[in-house]
């Protein structure tokens, strides 16, 4: 799946976002090493703290069906890119420190780089 395939997949799932306090809606698709793809978006809530953004919604769903192994994740919002918050960054680093992440916009125009770069020195046991 090429970059601007697995973007189209990000922008078809943000229309799902659930985000009645932002309005800002996210849509994130991961595509994992056996070329299956795992789409999230933002899930907001009443309670400050309870929203998960859409990269971690899609990496959990494919974590919890048993996947692994992850190639990259494109990310799209209403912004120049969209880029991911540290949460998420520290969150994906865990999982695929060799991520590529494509930070897109509604646009089609986007940015490709890497988890490494967005969270250089990063923690990890
Ligand atoms: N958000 C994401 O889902 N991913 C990002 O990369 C940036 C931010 C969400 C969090 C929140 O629901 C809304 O966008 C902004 O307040």
């Amino acid at each position: 799946m090429d970059d601007q395939e697995l973007l189209a997949e990000a922008m078809k799932v943000r229309v799902n976002a659930y985000c009645p306090y932002s309005n800002f809606p996210v849509g994130a698709a991961l595509l994992c090493a056996d070329g299956s793809v795992y789409t999230g978006v933002n899930v907001e809530n009443a309670v400050n703290g309870l929203s998960l953004c859409a990269e971690r919604v899609a990496l959990f769903k494919a974590i919890s069906e048993g996947k692994r192994e992850f190639v990259k994740i494109a990310v799209v919002c209403n912004a120049e890119y969209c880029r991911p918050c540290g949460a998420c960054r520290q969150v994906l680093y865990e999982h695929a420190p060799d991520l590529v992440v494509l930070m897109g916009n509604p646009e089609g125009t986007f940015n490709r780089t890497t988890i490494r770069a967005l969270l250089p020195e990063a923690f990890s046991l």
